[in-house]
């Protein structure tokens, strides 16, 4: 599938963009183990979160829903109430799935093989296997470390105190999830902070989570009761339309009921240390998670250099936040974000691809990439496969001088189904061809 979009516009009304990813894997994941019935409300309906959804159905849990709102009940079956599924669990693109995944599955009785899609099946998983292995857990993956994995079930799991290398959530809630199965205390400490809902939405469940510092720990051998979730919006797709209404001019748009955890926020940060005109309303607690709407206007974008700390709270956000920074005042760098390069695809090259069939200066390097604004015209744009980089692209348009043509967006229903009619309710001359 491709977005043909035609330049100019701008971005106008309110929005509401569907519910966050990470938050809808967690609901369904905790839910399905918890005893009792948890009630979901605002699930994101993406293929990622539904492949999560189906993979839990096929162990035996009763789940009703998705409703076409969002509603989704789901009848846990307790920490030891999962039965083996009859076939492999697909999970698509999801690095989250694969991941958090692979430490419930290392605590179950039954073995588990898990798959992916192309770009899924050649994404690093040693960052889990590994310490997974030394907890006790037996995970075959192929000699480069990556997808499928077969994990065998009937292992006793040991707690282990583990010093994450890189800044991953996916990672540390992997060990954590791992940990409610484990003998003893499992604890995981960050180098830099990342997204706290597994932790968050653990203490919703009444399981007994300690932060302390960049230290985050917690006991095997507890229960999780079941509770109500309301998933706020999606920052990671708020982000598109924040850059769109910041680089088009006339635009003033409203985002509503989007997730501002902290530990998320840090496309605020980099697009007010733009120069970006945002505005945080109606500041709200919905579930044990802060909600907000996020009132853009257009403003003239200055060149930065980003600060490294903000990297792990926008690690999503990074592809719309070069479409911001082609269009600034003056130069960007980016530096300490090689994590980018083993996202859905390797996000700083084919952004830098992307920017240069525009006419931008964009230089990758091994740990970010330097943009230097200049004639955004348009072109042709490979995505990859990469939900992110569609999108991103798809809101270029509106500043760009040329069409833009976009092929492979078929994954942008990984994280947002309803899109290209979002955008173009809010003012983006886009249409799907094939
Ligand atoms: C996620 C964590 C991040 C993020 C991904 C979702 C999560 O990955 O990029 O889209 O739900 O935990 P890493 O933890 O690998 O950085």
């Amino acid at each position: 599938m491709q977005f043909i979009v035609q330049p100019g516009g701008h971005l106008q009304g309110r929005v509401r963009v569907p519910g966050d990813k990470s938050i809808s894997h967690r609901s369904i994941m905790l839910g399905s183990l918890a005893d009792g019935t948890t009630h979901v409300s605002g699930f994101l309906q993406g293929e990622d979160c539904l492949c999560t959804l189906k993979a839990f159905r096929s162990m035996g849990v009763d789940i009703e829903g998705p409703s076409a709102n969002g509603e989704v009940t789901i009848h846990g079956v307790g920490l030891h109430g999962l039965r083996a599924p009859s076939t492999d669990l697909d999970m698509g693109n999801s690095g989250t799935s694969m991941r958090l995944m692979s430490g419930l599955m290392s605590g179950q009785a039954f073995d588990v093989r898990m798959t992916g899609d192309a770009s899924l099946s050649k994404r690093p998983m040693k960052r889990v296997t590994v310490p997974l292995a030394s907890m006790g857990a037996v995970i075959e993956a192929t000699s480069a470390g990556t997808p499928p994995l077969l994990v065998r079930g009937g292992k006793a799991l040991q707690g282990i105190d583990y010093a994450m290398p890189m800044a991953s959530a996916q990672v540390k809630s992997s060990l954590l999830l791992a940990g409610l199965y484990a003998a003893g205390e499992t604890s995981v400490t960050e180098p830099a902070p990342t997204r706290d809902h597994t932790e968050r939405m653990l203490r919703g469940f009444g399981y007994e989570v300690v932060t302390e510092g960049n230290r985050i720990r917690l006991q095997g051998g507890g229960r999780l009761t079941a509770t109500t979730i309301d998933v706020p919006s999606d920052i990671s797709s708020a982000a598109f339309f924040m850059v769109g209404a910041s680089i088009a001019e006339g635009s003033d748009l409203i985002i509503e009921h989007v997730g501002i955890n902290p530990t998320r926020t840090g496309v605020i940060d980099i697009l007010r240390l733009m120069g970006a005109n945002l505005e945080v309303l109606n500041e709200r607690e919905v579930g044990g998670e802060p909600v907000a709407d996020i009132r853009v206007r257009s403003a003239a974008l200055q060149g930065i250099q980003i600060p490294e700390h903000l990297v792990p709270l926008a690690i999503d956000e990074f592809p719309a936040l070069f479409i911001a920074a082609a269009f600034a005042q003056g130069q960007t760098v980016l530096t300490g974000a090689e994590e980018l390069r083993v996202k859905e695809s390797d996000r700083i090259q084919v952004m830098a691809d992307g920017l240069i069939a525009c006419g931008v200066d964009a230089q990758p390097t091994p740990d970010g990439i330097v943009i230097n604004p200049g004639n955004f015209s348009g072109g042709t744009i490979e995505s990859h496969g990469d939900h992110r980089i569609a999108m991103s692209f798809a809101m270029a348009a509106l500043r760009a001088t040329q069409p833009i043509i976009i092929n492979d967006c078929a994954n942008v229903n990984t994280s947002f189904p309803g899109f290209v009619e979002l955008a173009a309710t809010a003012g983006v001359n886009i249409r799907t061809v094939g």
